[in-house]
């Protein structure tokens, strides 16, 4: 996370230019930002400036649970509190800098750092340091306990999803995420979503190329056709707000009935989550900025996280949502293991896209080949790197 480098090493006035021409013209980023070099910067400048999704309240349901979590290398513990709140802090130990947690736990009332057992409460507060004054001795007088609690980081929740905000500079969560809500409310009631299965996997490649690869509606006739079987016509929308979502959304007209369309997803029997005065048949695909995922179907959803593991590669988690018992009842259980085959099959279908894509972008500056994209599919792909760029430069 250490480098000298800013981002004018990487991009410079002609690059931002060339990146903010109108779409057609526009030239995407040098490969040398999806690189290792890149990467540090991003670690320094861009995420710990935004509110990013980093993981899931329902993986520490009751109090004491706990979950330590990587947003491009941060350490992050996730807390369930007595009080049921979750909270966040950096997981570095503020004896020597141990991780205080290394696995999920649950049930807890402190956690202790296995390096020297400094012991922390659940709302990070150093309370015990066993030994520190001697052999029998728990207290040490010149060692003052205040000022050596965890470090705590802002936090808000959307749905299931937690944010986290390192640097604390960020707008309110609420005013960050209020245009999410205003895009999905009138489509959608997300209350009554439940958790049901969960499943990851991983991609040889950087988490810019791993967000790329579902950033587009382009690519689905080619790479994902099951997705549109059955589809006479394909009502697509692009669009997006900055820093929050970039959105690709659909009303897929089927030949006939909406019930008769075959596509992916929308011919199982869960309740609806679709409202009543909604167009349909409706999904939508949102990129919650910058590497969180929500695709809706009338009756389910599924939320989605693209974690960054170095510079090239990213830990791809995805849950799956559905209306109320619909979510655990085992009536429902062949229908939720059939959706999740299917999801599975959808990103495996992207795999090679992010490796290749990946490794091209390494070696194609030196060939002075830039990307471009298509106006009329992707002015979602200019719109994420536009908004990088943007936090970047402040
Ligand atoms: S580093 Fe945690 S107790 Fe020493
Ligand atoms: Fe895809």
């Amino acid at each position: 996370m250490t480098t000298s480098k800013t981002l004018a090493d990487f991009l410079d006035a002609s690059d931002i230019e060339k990146l903010y021409k109108p779409v057609g013209e526009a030239i995407g980023l040098p490969g040398r930002m999806f690189g290792a070099e890149f990467y540090a910067l991003e670690q320094r400048d861009y995420f710990p400036r935004i509110w990013s999704p980093v993981g899931f309240a329902s993986d520490i349901p009751d109090p004491g649970d706990a979950k330590p979590v990587e947003l491009a290398g941060w350490p992050i513990l996730l807390v369930r509190g007595k009080d049921k709140q979750v909270r966040a802090f950096l997981n570095v130990c503020r004896h020597r800098a141990m991780r205080v947690v290394t696995e999920p736990c649950k049930g807890r009332s402190t956690f202790m750092c296995p390096w020297h057992a400094f012991t922390y409460d659940l709302e990070g507060k150093l309370v015990a340091t066993p030994k520190i004054g001697g052999d029998r001795s728990n207290r040490d007088p010149s060692f003052k306990m205040e000022d050596v609690d965890l470090k705590p980081v802002r936090i808000g929740q959307w749905l299931d999803m937690i944010f986290v905000n390192i640097d604390g500079k960020a707008k309110p969560f609420e005013e960050h995420i209020q245009p999410l809500n205003d895009l999905l409310d009138s489509f959608y009631d997300l209350s009554t979503l439940k958790r049901a299965e969960s499943w990851s996997t991983v991609y040889e490649g950087n988490w810019k190329v791993a967000v790329e690869t579902v950033l587009d509606e382009y690519h689905i006739p080619f790479a994902h056709p099951q997705l549109i079987q059955g589809v006479k016509h394909n009502n697509h929308e692009n669009a997006h707000h900055d820093g929050l979502y970039v959105m690709t959304s659909n009303a897929r007209i089927y030949s006939d009935t909406r019930d008769s369309g075959t596509a992916m997803g929308y011919h199982f029997n869960f309740p609806r989550i679709l409202k009543e005065n909604a167009p349909e048949p409706r999904s939508h695909f949102v990129t919650i900025m910058p590497i969180g995922a929500i695709q809706t179907r009338p009756n389910h959803a599924l939320l989605g996280l693209f974690l960054p593991d170095g510079s090239d590669k990213t830990n791809i988690v995805f849950v799956h949502y559905y209306p109320g018992e619909s979510a655990t009842d085992p009536a429902f259980k062949q229908a939720r293991d059939e959706n999740v085959v299917s999801w599975k099959e959808v990103f495996a279908q992207d795999t090679p896209f992010a490796i290749y894509v990946h490794k091209n972008h390494e070696i194609r500056d030196a060939a002075g080949i830039g990307t471009r994209m298509a106006p009329a599919w992707e002015k979602g792909v200019a719109s994420f790197y536009r908004s990088m760029v943007e936090v970047m430069r402040q």
